[in-house]
């Protein structure tokens, strides 16, 4: 059964409201297994064959946990190539970090990226979760696509 990680960083609970949604929408397609959880190691991410990150922009950055994740990734030369990616988060003003993200996964990684990232300001209203919880399906959607032309 193809397999979904949404991981996630969160300090005041924001992203944490987006990435409990992306999971909703993606348990909703029958046949796909689905993954939330706040904390990853690089060697996880190889059991999915989706990984969808959802980060908070700190200073103009990702947040420390997510960076080191791919970091560490990168370091013992993980291989995510052609897994699909995509990313997520709250923002306040400048909503950098999903973008970086995906481009580590696209440049360093090869991943199939979701482009653009979805973006929530502050605390996501209903409509940005109802956003969240499509991305979920249309990810968990696409996945089992891939695995029924697989074989
Ligand atoms: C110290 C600090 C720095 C921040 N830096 C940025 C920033 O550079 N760009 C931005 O868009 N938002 C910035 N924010 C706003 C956060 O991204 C926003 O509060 C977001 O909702 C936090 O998400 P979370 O609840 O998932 O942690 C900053 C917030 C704090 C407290």
């Amino acid at each position: 059964m193809p397999k979904i990680l949404i991981v996630y960083y969160s300090r005041t609970g924001n992203t944490e409201k987006m990435a409990q949604a992306v999971a909703e929408g993606a348990k909703t397609v029958q046949g796909v297994e689905v993954e939330l959880t706040y904390h990853a190691t690089p060697e996880m991410l190889k059991a999915y064959d989706a990984i969808i990150v959802g980060v908070p922009t700190y200073h103009h950055d990702m947040t420390i946990d997510i960076k080191t994740l791919f970091e560490e990734a990168a370091t013992k030369n993980i291989d995510l190539k052609g897994k699909i990616g995509a990313a997520f988060g709250s923002y306040g003003w400048s909503g950098e970090a999903p973008k970086l993200v995906l481009e580590i996964m696209k440049n360093k990684f090869e991943m199939k990226v979701e482009a653009p990232p979805l973006l929530a300001k502050y605390t996501p209203d209903q409509a940005a979760l109802e956003k969240c919880r499509e991305l979920g399906r249309k990810i968990a959607e696409n996945l089992l696509n891939i695995s029924s032309t697989k074989y």
